[in-house]
């Protein structure tokens, strides 16, 4: 839509000359037009109450005579009502263009394409090791990969870091309930689901038995000081579980540029903390270590614990200097639930008090909670679902109900269809919220193929792919011809990808490109039913709607893979 904003800029600016002998610059006057509430009013709108201070003349007066003197050759036909103007553009016109741009920019057509030379490092999933990964973690999974997926379309280099919360008192607890109750074999056989059953153990029997806590800090503690055998056990722990965490990730379609945990900062802190007293920030707080933040709103930052043990900020500040020394970003991203907020929030300030000057490049991108089917999460009473269950539960279903539509399928088509669709499903259903918004999973919504679903739209790149591998090598036409409002609309979805794309990005919302995606399936699957693509009568017209199908594809797969989404040939 941006060049048609451009041209009716120009046309309004010289119109506005005429009219008014008034000189107003074309590129004042595009960020002005905007979109009518309403789609019947027309495909853009000009507010002309914005104009009225130069033009001295009431919004009414000005759209009145502006109107009739823009012009029937641009493309768009422009109309007065209440004060604004109101413009139609010509579907021809707009096809010419869109299509024309599709064809010649390929899978890069909607990039924004202001990354070019900039990086951006994402900090997202980061499970804590040896607690369970459950759905409350699909989150940070999910929409961080998603904004890596749609940074790197704008031509950013971008870094994908895990940082595993491979690090902390939990492991004292672990070491203590495997020397315990654990034996090695089982541990391999059961991989997380042993882990987090011994940890849960360690739980259970602390409430009866509180000196356990003091035998896990002990072991901590050794590890801390590279405890030979407490280091080797550590290790193992946390290699069995990124073994898992890895099967996940893979049916994701995710992979990580990092895995760098929070153990790894453990000598990188002292400086970190050096510093902070050397600029005269660190207080001492009956007897722990803090940063007063009074001055700006917020509780204090916990630096050093009584016993000098360092903490979840410390390792943040440690690992942020780090990232910039070894990646030199120009914007850092954290993906985590809300509930993190206020930790951000008070890092980030800390260390702009420490004079770094990357410190404004540093972005939290919080989200909502999950509950499923109505039922909160709670990790304490072990009620909770992993991720690798729903992922598992929602493949099942879609294999189940595959095999029933077509009995004939060979047995690895459907398990492929069954893997794109179950993942596509939980995936897109969580991205279609905003952020911010709290969940509630309903895996049967989620797989319904009616509706705002990972299957409907999955379903329509599908139809959209054997739709063209039926229709062979039809060429372009000569000149678009517009006859439907079906594939105006069409037309009109795939010119506003750019400004959706450009708009998940600067908002970190990835259900931007989702609702995309729902609205060019819609519009598609309209024009699919109401116009005749193949068996249309004139050759023309066909080669036009091929064209407009080829563009959806292509389109459609673009938005796909920036959300996540595999690419559904067959279904
Ligand atoms: N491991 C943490 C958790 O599961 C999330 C880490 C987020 N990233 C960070 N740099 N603090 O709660």
């Amino acid at each position: 839509m941006n060049t048609f904003r451009k041209k009716i800029a120009e046309r309004v600016s010289s119109a506005a000359a005429s009219q008014f002998g008034a000189v107003i610059d074309a590129g004042e006057l595009i960020p002005l037009i905007e979109y009518p509430p309403d789609a019947s009013m027309g495909d853009l709108a000009l507010p002309c109450f914005k104009l009225s201070r130069i033009l001295r003349r009431s919004p009414v007066q000005i759209a009145a005579a502006l109107a009739p003197a823009l012009g029937t050759d641009g493309g768009f036909s422009a109309s007065a009502l209440n004060g604004y103007l109101n413009f139609r553009i010509d579907g021809s016109a707009l096809a010419g263009e869109v299509l024309g741009r599709v064809f010649a920019e390929g899978e890069s057509y909607g990039s924004p394409a202001d990354g070019a030379g900039k990086t951006v490092v994402l900090d997202y999933s980061s499970p804590n090791v040896a607690k369970p990964f459950h759905i409350g973690h699909l989150g940070t999974t999910v929409i961080g990969h998603s904004l890596k997926k749609l940074f790197e379309f704008a031509g950013y280099r971008c870094v994908g870091i895990n940082y595993l919360g491979d690090w902390g008192t939990q492991f004292g607890k672990m070491i203590v309930a495997y020397r315990k109750w654990g034996d090695r074999e089982t541990v391999e056989r059961g991989q997380c689901d042993a882990l987090v059953e011994l940890y849960q153990r360690f739980h259970r029997e602390a409430e009866e038995h509180p000196e356990l806590n003091d035998e896990a800090r002990a072991e901590f503690r050794k590890l801390e000081h590279h405890d030979p055998a407490n280091t080797e056990l550590w290790k193992w722990i946390v290699d069995i579980s990124l073994r898992e965490y890895e099967k996940t990730y893979r049916q994701l379609g995710i992979e990580f540029d990092s895995y760098l945990g929070e153990s790894f900062y453990q000598d990188k802190m002292p400086a970190q903390v050096r510093r902070l007293r050397e600029l005269g920030l660190l207080k001492t707080d009956d007897g722990a270590s803090i940063v007063d933040l009074s001055d700006y709103g917020m509780p204090p930052c916990l630096i050093l614990k009584k016993d000098g043990s360092t903490l979840y900020p410390t390792r943040d500040i440690a690992a942020a200097a780090y990232r910039y020394e070894t990646y030199g970003f120009d914007k850092a991203v954290y993906v985590t639930s809300s509930a993190q907020s206020l930790h951000f929030a008070q890092w980030f300030k800390v260390v702009s008090l420490m004079g770094y000057p990357w410190a404004d490049r540093l972005v939290h991108v919080p989200y909502g909670t999950v509950s499923v089917n109505g039922e909160k999460l709670a990790t304490r009473t072990g009620n909770v679902i992993l991720l690798k269950d729903l992922l598992g539960a929602a493949i099942d279903k879609v294999d189940r109900i595959t095999a029933e539509k077509n009995p004939g399928m060979d047995p690895a088509t459907r398990q492929k269809i069954a893997e794109d669709v179950g993942v596509g499903a939980v995936v897109f259903y969580y991205l279609s919220n905003n952020r911010i918004k709290d969940i509630n999973f309903v895996l049967e919504d989620a797989l319904s193929y009616e509706g705002n679903t990972g299957p409907y739209v999955q379903y329509t790149y599908a139809r959209s792919c054997s739709l063209l591998a039926k229709c062979g090598d039809v060429p372009l036409p000569q000149t678009y011809v517009i006859e439907t409002e079906e594939e105006r609309e069409v037309v009109k979805c795939l010119a506003a990808f750019p400004e959706r794309v450009a708009a998940a990005i600067a908002a970190y919302e990835p259900s931007y490109v989702t609702r995309f995606i729902i609205d060019l399936a819609t519009a598609f699957n309209r024009f699919y039913h109401n116009c005749q693509i193949l068996s249309a009568p004139d050759p023309e017209t066909v080669r036009t709607r091929v064209a407009i199908t080829r563009a959806v594809n292509t389109v459609l797969g673009t938005a796909f893979s920036l959300v996540c989404l595999r690419k559904t040939e067959q279904i």
